[in-house]
């Protein structure tokens, strides 16, 4: 069965300062969904790209892609309006799969930068059986559970989980088809939020693994992280 890739992109990237949505805005001069597409077709698994576009910026997204993308390489690409989650959005993405495919990797626009060898390395992982496989990376920061308090007042610390076990979740996550299918049901039914797909298989029962993560495979959030990526690119052309 064919592997498809669905690419949340409908979020306005508020901490990113103002402007045009998060996946819109340039790194060295093409948009950072356009770097993200590029990452996702670069693998030979994947037949399929599904974009969920900003739900007002549909068209927009089209024309980046017909414009940046004269090939992606014998990659299929579909774009489909987004909702106010990320959640909604990732579901978006899934409703518009075609029937063939079997496998689903989730990747955030927000990631563009990550490596073919990351990608396939979750691929390789659900061709072993997995039912939902994420790219992680350990931790450099001790991390406390505080109880969350007024913005800017000092927080209780709760507990301090042993840094060595935990690990800080990428993307693209990869699932089989049905059992993605029925997390975002179960999830959507249960009113509850989840900050990412994996998250939501775990809590229907179903096993999810870790394989190594990639550095290049930071998520551009704040400002600082858009010098760091103008960097990666940088040093990738020399
Ligand atoms: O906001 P955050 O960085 O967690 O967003 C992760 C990814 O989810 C981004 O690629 C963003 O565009 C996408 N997203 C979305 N729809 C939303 C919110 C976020 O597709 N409503």
């Amino acid at each position: 069965p064919a592997t498809a890739a669905v690419i949340p992109a409908a979020g306005r990237g508020v901490r990113l300062g103002p402007g045009t949505p998060k996946a819109l805005r340039s790194l060295s001069g093409t948009p950072m969904l356009i770097h993200a597409v590029r990452a996702m077709a670069a693998s030979r698994a994947v037949s399929l790209v599904v974009v969920v576009a900003p739900a007002d910026g549909v068209d927009e997204v089209k024309s980046l892609l017909d414009d940046h993308l004269a090939s992606a390489g014998g990659t299929e690409l579909l774009v489909v309006p987004g909702g106010d989650t990320r959640q909604e959005s990732v579901r978006a993405g899934i409703e518009a799969l075609p029937p063939g495919v079997g496998t689903v990797l989730v990747h955030d626009a927000a990631r563009p930068l990550v490596p073919v060898d990351t990608v396939d390395a979750v691929v390789e992982a659900l061709r072993a059986g997995a039912p939902a496989v994420v790219p992680a990376l350990p931790l450099a920061d001790t991390v406390k559970e505080v109880e969350p308090g007024a913005p800017g007042a000092a927080e209780p610390v709760v507990a301090t989980p042993v840094r060595s076990r935990l690990r800080a979740v990428q993307t693209p996550q990869g699932f089989d088809r049905a059992v993605l299918q029925r997390a975002h049901a179960a999830v959507a039914l249960s009113g509850e939020g989840a900050t990412d797909d994996a998250g939501m298989v775990e809590q229907l029962g179903h096993p999810v693994v870790v394989v190594p993560g990639h550095e290049e495979a930071f998520k551009v959030t704040r400002p600082l992280d858009l010098v760091l990526a103008e960097a990666v690119l940088a040093r990738r052309r020399v």
